[in-house]
């Protein structure tokens, strides 16, 4: 006989991938894989694939994937991500390992079988919901995707007359929620995220600053610990080399306006979500709106969307109060609320992957 299922909710995103279990642990490490260059990087890296900040702090002795980046594969078809033939099939790859990694992080009881509900984007293709299933199947018994949005207004028990955005690297998914599961039509996904404010901020700091000596993490990183949108008196100082020299810059302006580009985004998708409702629904889901993903965390986004909201007649913004388990905490909720007989549904042998199809 089976010993007891081992439930696990996982929030699989572009940047990072975040995993809580039943039995307590709970984990997040980068959606990347590293592969050994060659057979002298295999011999001292000691490993065949590597994960987690190794593959940041090892990348110049590896081929690295990330097999989400820019949504390739996740709220795209892979004919238009971009990703050529021979790429896919390493994206896929790097996803299964991914999963499989995530999975053993949570260290699941030997022959216990391993239920999970993963958090994709909000309209995920039915071609990119098959492709999670599939590199899923090595990892899991039974699997249900559900909406990422869901997954953090589950969590917080806001399931009536809400709005979440959820503001990752490669998306922002915006969903409202009025006591039933979400269709794709309701949700609007903007293909813009924390990757692309990397982007505008690292251009505008080459215009500005030719001289400063940037990389993708140093832009990402500086973006984390000062970026907002809201007025303030305090300068972002920071050190960059020069010549290999450290030297002081104050980035205020670039990062601002970089960070200032999503905000535009977000109240015209919110605007386009909402017109859907009847005034009175409008009225409370913009008086419950969540902030989530690690964009959450941009210095006075919630005050400023606030202010955006007052030509809709005003709405109240408030952020998850903790963004990188957020939604893997309210897929596992999700996953241990199912009963049993609904777990077998969702067994890997059969085909429906969504709780929209066991509806
Ligand atoms: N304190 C912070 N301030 C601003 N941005 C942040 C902060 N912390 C993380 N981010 C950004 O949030 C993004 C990652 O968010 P998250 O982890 O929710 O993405 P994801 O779920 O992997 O992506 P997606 O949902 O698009 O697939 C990155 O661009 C990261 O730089
Ligand atoms: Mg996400």
């Amino acid at each position: 006989m089976d010993s007891q299922p081992a439930f696990i909710g996982m929030d699989l995103g572009t940047f990072k991938t975040s995993v809580v279990s039943s039995n307590g642990t709970r984990d997040s490490i980068f959606s990347a894989v590293g592969w050994p260059k060659d057979h002298v990087a295999r011999a001292i890296l000691g490993r065949d694939v590597v994960f987690g900040t190794d593959v940041v702090e090892k990348r110049l002795a590896l081929k690295v994937c990330r097999p989400f980046q820019r949504g390739a594969l996740k709220y795209l078809d892979s004919a238009e991500s971009g990703v050529s033939e021979a790429n896919l099939e390493q994206h896929k790859e790097a996803a299964r390992l991914l999963v499989k990694h995530a999975v053993s992080l949570t260290r699941p009881q030997p022959g216990a079988p391993i239920y999970g509900v993963i958090g994709a984007p909000s309209r995920a293709s039915i071609v990119n919901k098959s492709f999670i299933m599939d590199v899923a199947s090595d990892a899991f018994d039974a699997v249900v995707i559900a909406p990422e949005p869901f997954t953090v207004a589950y969590g917080m028990n806001a399931l009536t007359d809400a709005l979440v955005i959820d503001i990752g690297a490669g998306t922002i998914d915006i969903c409202p929620l009025y006591s039933t599961y979400p269709t794709d039509e309701d949700q609007v996904t903007v293909p813009l995220g924390g990757d692309f404010v990397d982007e505008v901020f690292m251009r505008l700091m080459s215009e500005r600053f030719p001289e400063a000596e940037l990389s993708p993490n140093i832009v990402r990183e500086i973006k984390e610990k000062y970026g907002f949108v809201h007025d303030i008196d305090e300068k972002a100082i920071v050190m960059l080399d020069v010549k290999a020299r450290p030297t002081e810059f104050d980035v205020t302006a670039p990062l601002k306006e970089a960070c200032l580009t999503l905000v535009e985004p977000i109240i015209e998708g919110l605007r386009e979500v909402i017109s859907r409702f009847d005034p009175e629904f409008r009225r409370a889901m913009l008086s419950n709106i969540i902030l989530a993903g690690g964009g959450s965390q941009l210095n006075g986004l919630d005050r400023l969307i606030e202010q955006s909201l007052e030509a809709y007649g005003g709405g109240r913004v408030r952020k998850v109060g903790d963004s990188v388990f957020a939604g893997a905490a309210g897929a596992l909720k999700l996953a241990m609320s199912m009963p049993a007989d609904q777990w077998d549904q969702f067994r890997l042998h059969n085909n429906s992957s969504s709780l929209a199809d066991a509806a």
